[in-house]
Order: structure tokens, then sequence, then C-alpha cells
């Protein structure tokens, strides 16, 4: 599993269940890395999607403890993480994103063998947040792009791996 997300300089990720920043080629982006594969992401981050519909062209997988919450056609729910790695477990690893919210980062980061960061040179308040990779033990800086702008935003994308991935029957 690969983690996606774009972060402020705090790590921030959200504001009011809303996107924090939004960096127009950083979606071209986003869309182009995740086309054709298998997004997983929290009950509140589907909510917060455009017009409350699943991303085209992706399996889009939805983790929710709710039973009476029913998303439209084109998505799943799964109700906890066992059986969210059950329904993956037959995909290419590669082709399955984590993307969001901090809830189901910090779930399922453990798992991923990337994040995929864009790192925006822009700190506006947040109440939800990635966790600091530059700070944790387990993740090293892959690879680092040169800085781009966009709209004003300075931002760079950067990959990190994971040194101690956890295997999902492991
Ligand atoms: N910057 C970025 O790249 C990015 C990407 C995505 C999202 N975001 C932002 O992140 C914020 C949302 O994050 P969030 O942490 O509030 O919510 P979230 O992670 O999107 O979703 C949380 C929900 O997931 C479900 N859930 C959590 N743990 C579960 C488990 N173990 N098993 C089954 N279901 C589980 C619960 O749904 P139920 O309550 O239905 O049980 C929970 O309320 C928004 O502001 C959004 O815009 C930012």
């Amino acid at each position: 599993m690969i983690a996606v997300v774009i972060v402020s300089k705090s790590w921030g990720i959200g504001k009011n269940n809303d996107l924090l920043l939004i960096i127009p080629e950083d979606q071209r982006r986003f869309r182009e890395i995740t086309m054709g594969g298998v997004v997983v992401m929290g009950r509140r981050t589907f909510e917060s999607l455009p017009g409350r519909r699943p991303l085209p062209g992706r399996l889009n997988l939805v983790l929710s403890r709710d039973p009476s919450f029913f998303p439209p056609e084109g998505t799943e729910v799964l109700p906890d993480i066992p059986s969210l790695l059950d329904r993956v477990a037959a995909y290419p690893p590669d082709r399955i994103f984590v993307i969001g919210g901090e809830e189901i980062y910090r779930l399922l980061l453990p798992y991923c063998s990337e994040a995929i960061v864009t790192k925006a040179e822009a700190d506006p308040p947040a109440d939800r947040f990635f966790p600091n990779l530059d700070l944790s033990p387990d993740w090293i800086l892959k690879q680092e792009e040169p800085p781009r702008e966009q709209n004003g935003i300075p931002f760079r994308y950067v990959t990190y791996a994971n040194k101690n991935q956890k295997q999902p029957r492991g």
C-alpha cells in the first residue's frame, strides 16, 4: 500500500472536514498516480469528496463502523482494518492507495511501503494532521523533486520509504 497526501509545513492536512491546501497541479498528479487503482479512505474523507461521489476510474473502499452508512453505487464499505486488508489482498500492493484522512493514515501507515507526500510551503491553521515522517524513525526520505510553485504556493514532491513495513498477515 502507498499513502498519498498533501501536507502543510506543520503536516496539517485538513480543516472543518475539508482539504487544507488545493494545488491544481498536485490534484492532477494525484489523479494520475491513483487512476485504475484502489483508493482507501475514511468515511469522513468520503463525505468530503465533491458531490459525495466516488473517485471515477478507481475502486473506492471506505472504512466505516456505522451500519447505517450507505454510500452511493461504485463504493464499498469495510467495517474494520482486517476486512479491508482481506479485501485488497488480491490487488498489487503498489496499486492500493491510502488517501486519508488523519485516522485512516494513522491506522494504515504501518502497512504502507511508501508515502507520496506533497509538501507545501504554507501553514494555514489545521485540525487534522499527518504524522511528521521527518521525525519518524521508521521512515526515510527516498526521493525529493525540485521545488515548484502554483497559485503562489511553493511546494515539492517528496517520497518516503517505510523501513519497518508491517505485513498484513505478519
Ligand atoms: N491533505 C490531504 O491529502 C487529505 C487527504 C484526505 C483527507 N484529508 C482531510 O482529512 C480530514 C478527515 O480526516 P479524519 O481523520 O477526520 O477522518 P477520516 O480518517 O477520513 O475518517 C474517519 C472515519 O473512518 C472510520 N474509521 C476510523 N477507524 C476505523 C476502523 N478501524 N474501522 C472502520 N472504520 C473506521 C470512522 O467512520 P464512522 O464514523 O462512519 O464509523 C471514522 O469516523 C478532512 O479534513 C479531509 O479534508 C486531507
